[in-house]
């Protein structure tokens, strides 16, 4: 990987939330400066390209149609290939990218917890081509378990790092809250949230500062939660498949508890686990670069109709 240029949009925290007006305008405003921030820091000039790949989906649609636009024209204008990638498969094959951190990568088939802003999935990894989902979230994905949970706390937007961070202080036994039942290897989340804010209502009745005062140790005790709640449905996926290397990805995947909790299963289970490095968690492009290279391998290009979808396409 010769360079990775990431533009954060700042726009959205003051809505606590990502707007998706404003998030495809952001796109607009810097697609064309980080593309060739990315050509400069990687010394090369865009005519030594030999493809462009781009997110096609899963994602907010005004976003994709302004990578999906771009890179059209841009790979139409150099007389090259088009390549189109899947979000959540590239988070996977973020644990691919050769660059100066020398990361071991997993062995074709390992098992892949996928966990996101927007997904929340243990994928069976066969090859670059060919994954299979085994489990998935039926309502709210982690990341938003995450941001929900925040966001109910005060906390500014994107919540998950913030309890993360708030976290680390904190006794993650303090509070306990349900967990779902639910079959296979699928998760549900959205009833942690809502026990979470019925919780913290009643608290607040009897104290105005009950969430400023327990800060630490509620943030503790969510994370703790969903961790568990993930925890268990990875270790019944390796029971099942037998694989026994498994790997994180996604946004979540940054997380120091998940992180610290999947190295203790390595260590009580004998599982080889693969973390990704922090910068290729959270949305990047390298992961993109990544699942396109092995899609250029293949001569597997896109054509210029190729139009960009919002769900699905796994
Ligand atoms: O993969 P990603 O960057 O975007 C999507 O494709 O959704 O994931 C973003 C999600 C957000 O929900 C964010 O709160 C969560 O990842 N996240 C974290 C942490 N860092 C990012 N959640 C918990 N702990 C973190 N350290
Ligand atoms: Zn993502």
């Amino acid at each position: 990987m010769l360079s990775s240029v990431i533009a954060n949009q700042d726009v959205h925290q003051k809505f606590g939330g990502v707007v998706p007006e404003l998030a495809s305008r952001a796109h607009q405003q810097n697609i064309i400066p980080v593309v060739e921030v990315a050509l400069q820091k990687a010394k090369i000039t865009k005519n030594q390209l030999s493809a462009v790949a781009f997110t096609r989906g899963p994602g907010l649609l005004g976003s994709l149609l302004v990578g999906t636009s771009f890179a059209k024209a841009f790979a139409m204008g150099l007389n090259i290939p088009i390549i189109e990638v899947n979000h959540l498969k590239a988070h996977i094959l973020s644990h691919f990218v050769e660059d100066e951190t020398q990361q071991d990568h997993p062995e074709f088939p390992f098992l892949c917890l996928t966990v996101s802003g927007g997904h929340t999935q243990i994928v069976k990894v066969n090859s670059a081509s060919d994954m299979e989902i085994i489990g998935k979230t039926i309502d709210d994905a982690a990341g938003e378990a995450f941001d929900k949970a925040a966001k109910i706390m005060g906390l500014p937007y994107p919540g998950g790092p913030e309890i993360d961070k708030l976290a680390k202080s904190g006794d993650s036994l303090a509070f306990s809250f349900p967990e779902p039942r639910i079959g296979d290897l699928d998760y549900s989340f959205s009833g942690l949230k809502t026990s979470f804010l019925y919780f913290l209502r009643d608290r607040l009745k009897e104290d105005d500062n009950f969430i400023e005062k327990h800060k630490a140790n509620l943030a503790a005790s969510i994370q703790h939660t969903i961790i568990s709640i993930l925890m268990k449905k990875l270790r019944l996926a390796v029971k099942q498949t037998g694989l026994t290397q498994v790997a994180i990805a996604g946004g979540v995947s940054a997380n120091s508890g998940l992180r610290n909790a999947i190295e203790q299963e390595a260590e009580n289970s004998g599982w080889s686990v693969f973390l990704p490095p922090f910068k290729y968690t959270t949305d990047n492009a390298a992961m993109i670069a990544v699942a396109g290279y092995f899609k250029y391998l293949e001569n597997d290009f896109a054509p210029q109709s190729i139009t960009p979808y919002a769900r699905g396409g796994f």
